[in-house]
């Protein structure tokens, strides 16, 4: 075997004697593990890794894709401690597969082995409630990709906590990603009203365009949201009326939302599950009918796991500007174990970091995210809880590309605020946590 690899490699030019062990056998472990969950027939990527002849023709391209960090998709790059839903290659991963296409990306000995299973059955297990989007939605064959809201409604008589949630797309070649929210009342899709959102602010901030909430042109700037009198401008996702709170996102390689024990989060009585569903297209006609599937806690839970939503929603982008740096902040009032984190940004994201500014002093990274792609909406699950004091400050650090240069932009030369079309920007550091009652420090 060594020997014909040697003389394989040889006729590409390529071949080093030290690395031309590395065959096909070596590499499809890897692929198994890292890759097929998108490269195979009926997933989001656009060709299949299943067997040693689909993948050769990529050789090259896979070299340099995973050389490059850009493959498989993960963001995140510093954090502290450990995420549960890293899918990076490690250092000797990526050598693995460098070696194997400098040595001519030769077969193996062994027969291709079937693919890593696909999940039957839901990851989370039993649920009690699955919701389904009443109606089928079709997604043309051509255009560009589309961001549809769908309401379905849980019929819940009473209020529930889920101790678990996965969102599972029905058609996995063109859903891109899911951001499932939980809306109180039976108000349908995107109901939120600028009177409703300005109320108790001391001057409009918000108005309407269609259904979309929109932050005013003429609104006061504060691109240093750290700065504003009330120390920042995180919005608890609370359930007060009109008020959404997001729950679970998918997307691809998305095992579902498990909460440790005795933990859960609230779906109040009569509230409704907001999809929003980003769409590519496949060059085919094609149907989807996404859901959500729920477990319940069997008795309130001991603690509620909160969302909030460290952000800013002051700030203005000036036109043309490549690096426009926003800042939105938090300081807890109470201890706190974080979960999860979910930055959120619109097309214009550059990069986003998530720091602890700890009372005792001293800064720590929780989260960066230094190339920022709007196409995966990732939400970082920690291994374990990341514990921090009442006191500490959460800084949220995110950067706009608002040239000629980011290929994203759909106009270099409009001004950006805050809104919900994917036009205007959000800067959004997402944390799901639950309160450590008594407790006062580790
Ligand atoms: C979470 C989904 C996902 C995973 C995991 C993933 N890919 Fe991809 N890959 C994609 C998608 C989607 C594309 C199509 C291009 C795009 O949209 O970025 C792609 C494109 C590619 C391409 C073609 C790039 C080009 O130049 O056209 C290569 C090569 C590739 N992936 C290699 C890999 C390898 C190797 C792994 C595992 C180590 C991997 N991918 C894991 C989703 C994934």
């Amino acid at each position: 075997m060594r020997s014909l690899s040697l003389a394989f490699a040889g006729t590409l030019g390529l071949a080093s004697a030290a690395s031309a062990e590395v065959t096909f056998d070596d590499v499809l472990p890897l692929l198994q593990r890292h890759c097929q969950e998108c490269h195979r027939p009926g997933q989001i990527a656009p060709m299949s890794f299943l067997t040693y002849e689909e993948t050769r023709p990529w050789a090259e391209s896979i070299q340099e894709n995973v050389a490059s960090r850009t493959m498989p998709p993960w963001h995140a790059d510093s954090h502290n401690g450990e995420l549960k839903n890293d899918r990076s290659l490690s250092q000797a991963e990526i050598e693995t597969f460098i070696a194997w296409v400098d040595s001519g990306a030769v077969r193996g000995t062994k027969n291709e082995t079937a693919a890593s299973a696909e999940p039957v059955g839901w990851a989370i297990g039993e649920p009690d409630v699955v919701l389904t989007m009443q109606e089928e939605y079709e997604i043309a064959a051509e255009g560009t990709d589309e961001y549809i809201y769908f309401a379905i409604p849980t019929n819940l008589a009473e209020d529930r906590y889920v101790k678990a949630v996965e969102v599972r797309p029905g058609n996995r070649s063109v859903v891109h990603h899911v951001l499932a929210y939980v809306q109180p009342g039976g108000t349908g899709v995107v109901s939120r009203s600028s009177e409703a959102a300005n109320e108790d602010l001391a001057f409009p901030l918000f108005f309407n365009a269609g259904e979309a909430l929109r932050v005013l042109p003429e609104a006061p700037v504060h691109d240093d949201g750290c700065t504003l009198p009330d120390g920042g401008s995180a919005t608890p996702m609370d359930m007060t009326e009109g008020s959404i709170r997001l729950i679970s996102t998918f997307a691809p390689g998305s095992r579902g939302d498990l909460y440790p024990e005795g933990l859960g989060k609230l779906v109040p009585k009569d509230s409704e599950i907001l999809f929003q569903v980003h769409y590519n297209k496949t060059g085919r006609l094609e149907r989807d009918k996404t859901s959500i599937a729920l477990v319940f806690t069997d008795e309130p839970p001991s603690k509620i796991v909160e969302a909030y939503w460290v952000s800013n929603y002051y700030f203005r982008i000036p036109p043309g500007t490549a690096a426009h740096e926003v800042k939105g902040c938090y300081v807890f009032d109470r201890d706190v174990d974080i979960l999860s984190y979910f930055p959120h940004m619109h097309v214009r994201g550059k990069d986003m970091k998530i720091e602890a500014v700890y009372p005792g002093g001293g800064t720590e990274v929780l989260l960066s995210v230094p190339r920022w792609d709007f196409n995966w909406q990732t939400t970082y699950w920690l291994e374990t809880p990341k514990r921090v004091p009442a006191g500490t400050r959460i800084v949220v650090t995110a950067h706009y590309d608002n040239s000629k240069w980011n290929p994203f932009n759909p106009d270099p030369t409009a001004a950006v605020r805050w809104g919900d079309p994917t036009s205007d920007e959000m800067m959004i550091g997402g944390l799901d946590f639950v309160a450590v009652s008594g407790a006062t420090n580790e």
